[in-house]
């Protein structure tokens, strides 16, 4: 043949071998080799191998549930046998969890591994391969998880979720590889764990006022905005007795509980329960109010660490729990406590004393060590919150890192585990889309590929023999803003895909693969059921970040006559006038914000007088952490700085109703000056005012020529 038809072939070959050599798994395998024929996977098929009975029946009808959840038949042609063995000495599999497939004759796909959960990712994998024509391409993978920790964790406080609905998402967890789910049982929203020994608790803590989270909370013992009437303060953060008609609520029976655990352990996933303490315990003190301190009128929601009965109620808790549990780790929060009634308290002073414990903090690093003594006496773990790494870390705790990851480093650095969960990546409840365009979250914005971008090793890590103690990471869904199975489903698919492929795959240094890949996958997820996000028709950050606004404004100098505050300073004195825009989260260092009573007030001199067409402003709303677009906005223009002409007034109605916006202000006309003051009042909740940039111009837009 010669040389160059050679090549010409080779490289269509090539083309063919290549454009087939993507498959779409997630997490990413650690190698995967294709050639270029398919061989079927129906429900026709066999399970072979040395796995036990049961395990076989039930993988058998595992594979054939989830081809029938796609409509993936086949039941005719030969039958193909899917022959898994176990083998926990194969010296080639080194790694824990690690399995090879082999797909290369029409007979059998082969699977050696070396755990039963290693069987079930490769059935996983597999499953992932068959095409909607029942076929599997031809293949070898050899795979292995990257993290023994790849965690979910909902919040079934501040919203109550169906056992169906966790079952649900159990099923597309065991999907993913995720395998571990933590479920905040308990919280002031309401206590969802039936204790057999203390019925008060559902009686009095499961159900409340308010099915809405915001309203219920934010109208509450802590109204933070006296000219709002008490009407739009609804319920007080009340708690409803059972029976009552008209409740919000609901808690998990101890058998439904179970049925949770068991299904989540056919699919190798550990339910980890969390029940709070010592604060975020609003609820029980509800019920039980002799756990709190004494002059506790106020419900803050902490345990009287200086009172017995405290201990008495978690001991007897947590053996509930850890009846109905497995989990070797049990979760005890430990989060931002309240601690101001522990100072007052004569028992927790007594106990501070009594104790040697200079500060409060110690106080509750006395209660965490405590129950961990506990815990750890019937042969369990203790996990907590950072915020356990205050005072003195309990000393077999492992930590969970969500305030940044500097505690996860610190506790890592003393030989704690740690599970990283950092809000900035790991937060699922916060925007996920243009904030505009979505339904309210909780938080700041973070899009897939923000979650994507996460490492869990620190790279301030000292030693690589301290990356042994971190054990993996988790996605935090928290449910204050999330009130319906499918915006559930909405928050937390398709970003639970990428704690998937961070936990599980050795690399995550392409997200554009990534990306691609999760857009099928919330394609399958659709025909699943799943209200997954469609990242499909994402929109992504604020375009008009991206670009610098060439404007007449740039590099003119900003007096302030009310400060900036020095947290959100952004650029400083030249930001507002340097033709860069904010991104969508207002901590992006381009947004500046103003917090004092004068709000946002400035004069921009253009420094000779300046025939001037249109000056524009943008405000950020965003109404969950107090941004407010201004109550009122007013522009002047002046030649000698100080008799100044009205340009432009509005005003508005500040209101929490609609979450997050960016609101332009525009005048347009024909002016000659020097000197321009743009004033903005805040309104009745005060709170923030943030803005990006004041664009000036001084030629007319030109009219489109078409
Ligand atoms: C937390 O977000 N308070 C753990
Ligand atoms: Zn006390």
């Amino acid at each position: 043949m010669n040389r160059s038809l050679f090549l010409i072939i080779f490289a269509a070959y090539s083309l063919i071998v290549s454009s087939q050599n993507k498959v779409n798994i997630i997490p990413q395998p650690v190698d995967i080799t294709l050639g270029c024929c398919k061989y079927s996977l129906g429900s026709h098929f066999k399970l072979r191998g040395n796995i036990d009975k049961n395990k076989k029946q039930f993988f058998e009808q595992y594979i054939k549930a989830e081809l029938a959840l796609r409509d993936i038949k086949k039941e005719k042609g030969d039958i193909r046998v899917i022959d898994i063995n176990i083998d926990a000495n194969n010296t080639l599999l080194t790694q824990r969890d690690s399995y090879v497939i082999n797909n290369t004759d029409g007979k059998k796909i082969t699977v050696i591994c070396n755990t039963i959960e290693a069987a079930f990712y490769a059935i996983q994998t597999l499953l992932q391969m068959v095409d909607n024509e029942a076929n599997i391409q031809n293949c070898t993978v050899t795979d292995y998880p990257r993290f023994q920790y790849r965690g979910i964790m909902i919040d079934c406080s501040r919203h109550f979720w169906s056992k169906e609905l966790i079952l649900k998402q159990i099923d597309a967890m065991a999907r993913y590889k995720l395998n571990y789910l933590h479920l905040h049982l308990t919280d002031a929203g309401g206590w969802r764990f039936e204790s057999k020994t203390y019925p008060e608790l559902t009686q009095k803590g499961s159900f409340r006022t308010e099915s809405d989270w915001n309203n219920w909370w934010v109208s509450g013992t802590d109204r933070q905005y006296a000219d709002v009437s008490a009407e739009d303060y609804i319920n007080n953060r009340a708690y409803y007795e059972q029976p009552d008609s008209r409740p919000y609520g609901g808690y998990y029976t101890q058998d439904e509980l179970k049925e949770i655990v068991d299904y989540a352990a056919k699919r190798y996933i550990t339910i980890i329960p969390e029940i709070e303490m010592p604060g975020h315990s609003e609820e029980v003190i509800a019920a039980l109010p002799y756990l709190a301190c004494e002059d506790n009128t106020q419900n803050s929601g902490a345990f009287c660490i200086g009172n017995e009965q405290t201990f008495a109620f978690l001991e007897t808790i947590l053996t509930e729990v850890m009846g109905i549990f497995p989990s070797e780790y049990i979760h005890i929060g430990g989060d931002e406590t309240s601690r101001e009634h522990w100072e007052k308290c004569k028992k927790c002073r007594q106990r501070m004393a009594d104790e040697h414990l200079a500060t409060t903090a110690e106080l509750q690093s006395y209660l965490t060590e405590r129950i961990e003594r506990f815990l750890n006496n019937h042969g369990r773990k203790l996990l907590g919150w950072d915020e356990i790494l205050e005072g003195k870390l309990a000393p077999n705790a492992t930590v969970m890192s969500w305030r940044g990851t500097s505690g996860g480093l610190k506790a890592a650095e003393d030989n704690h585990h740690v599970i990283m969960s950092p809000g900035g990546y790991c937060y699922l409840d916060a925007y996920q889309d243009a904030p505009y365009c979505q339904p309210r979250a909780f938080g700041g914005y973070t899009p897939l590929n923000r979650t994507y971008s996460y490492e869990p090793i620190p790279t301030e890590i000292k030693s690589t023999d301290k990356e042994q103690y971190i054990n993996g990471l988790q996605g935090n869904l928290w449910t204050e803003m999330i009130d319906t199975p499918q915006h559930l489903e909405y928050m937390l698919w398709p970003r639970a895909l990428a704690i998937a492929e961070i936990g599980w795959s050795q690399r995550h240094d392409n997200y554009p693969d990534f990306h691609q890949r999760a857009v099928k996958i919330v394609n399958d997820m659709h025909q699943m059921g799943y209200n997954a996000f469609p990242l499909d028709k994402e929109i992504g950050e604020r375009q008009d970040a991206f670009i610098k606004i060439d404007h007449e404004g740039i590099g003119k100098p900003v007096t302030y006559l009310a400060p900036y505050a020095e947290v959100y300073a952004a650029s400083g004195d030249g930001s507002l006038t340097d033709g860069l825009s904010g991104k969508w989260s207002y901590g992006d260092g381009r947004w500046q914000g103003f917090i004092t009573k004068g709000g946002f007030d400035v004069i921009i001199d253009m420094l000779q007088p300046t025939d001037i067409r249109d000056i524009s402003i943008n405000f950020m709303q965003f109404s969950g952490p107090e941004i407010f677009a201004p109550q009122s906005i007013d522009i002047k223009a002046s030649l000698d700085g100080t008799n100044f002409d009205d340009l432009y007034y509005r005003s508005y109605d500040v209101s929490r109703d609609c979450d997050y916006f960016i609101r332009n202000e525009t005048w347009v006309g024909k002016i000659s000056a020097r000197y321009i003051k743009i004033k903005a009042s805040s309104g009745k909740y005060g709170g923030w005012i943030f803005t990006d940039e004041v664009f000036i111009n001084t030629k007319e837009e030109q009219p489109a020529n078409n």
